[in-house]
């Protein structure tokens, strides 16, 4: 079969692209150098209806690697006989960033949809680099400097309200994570660091903080910086995990909705 050209298409202003191209050349890893590049651009890259296996999945997300690291698929599902963690996962219906509880988070994240709910269960992505660049100036020098403490609890009491204290034990587990409001990367982007493990603002009054941190999410969750993506079966997206937050919308719990999740290691702390 012939390799075709790698085409795209923005599916918003300031989010987003969907691109296009043969699954030969995607499993040669010929196109990483773009992808990756787009995926900083865009924030997120979407490909329609690939229906790649587990193993060709793990193929291309080798392409793209950018450190050394162990692949492997996870099922996100809250079908509790596929995922015992089912309780973790609904955490995922509020705006988050993975891996605020590391010092490194993940680069990317590779997620396919093998069966989907029938209702809610769209993905939506926002962009954080766009957020921050769209606020004003003297906002972002009262961020300047600003730290906030992440705490897996933090995100664990929006689907659980009232946990026992052995549930909360096993919560904090996860020490605290303390990372900048601002995270200025090594290209000299910054973008904003919030989301639902954002417990506190480090030194200021716990109402100013909640309502800073509250402010920030709803200014950087604006549609002008979001892209929903409606799943069909088979479609593959990659968020740059740098540059964004997602969350997924509402679907049951016994709805069977499966997707296949890879990651690409970061290699660059919050800084
Ligand atoms: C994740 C996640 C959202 C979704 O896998 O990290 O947040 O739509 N998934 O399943
Ligand atoms: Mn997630």
């Amino acid at each position: 079969m012939k390799d075709s050209a790698l085409t795209r298409k923005d599916l918003t202003a300031r989010i987003a692209c969907e691109l296009e191209t043969d699954l030969h050349s995607l499993l040669s890893g010929k196109y990483a150098d773009a992808i990756r590049h787009l995926l900083e651009e865009r924030g997120v890259v979407a490909f329609r209806e690939l229906h790649l296996s587990d193993e060709q999945q793990l193929t291309f997300t080798k392409t793209l690697g950018i450190t050394p690291q162990k692949y492997e698929v996870t099922k996100i599902t809250m079908d509790p006989l596929e995922n015992p963690n089912a309780n973790y996962i609904r955490g995922a219906f509020f705006w988050h960033i993975d891996g605020t509880m590391l010092d490194v988070p993940c680069f990317a994240s590779i997620m396919s949809s093998r069966r989907l709910s029938e209702s809610g269960g769209q993905t939506e992505f926002a962009n954080t680099y766009a957020a921050y660049d769209d606020l004003p100036e003297s906002e972002k020098l009262e961020l300047e400097g600003l730290k906030v403490v992440h705490m897996f609890e933090a995100a664990q009491r929006y689907v659980q309200p009232e946990p026992s204290f052995a549930e909360l034990s096993k919560w904090q587990e996860h020490k605290p994570n303390t990372l900048p409001l601002v995270w200025k990367h090594r290209s000299g982007r910054k973008s904003l660091v919030l989301g639902s493990t954002a417990s506190y603002v480090e030194g200021m009054d716990l109402q100013k903080g909640w309502a800073l941190l509250t402010r920030l999410r709803d200014w950087a969750t604006q549609p002008r910086f979001v892209y929903r993506h409606e799943w069909r079966v088979g479609d593959l997206v990659i968020w740059d995990n740098t540059g964004t937050m997602h969350r997924a919308l509402p679907y049951a719990m016994d709805s069977g909705r499966l997707m296949y999740r890879t990651q690409i290691a970061g290699d660059e702390p919050f800084a």
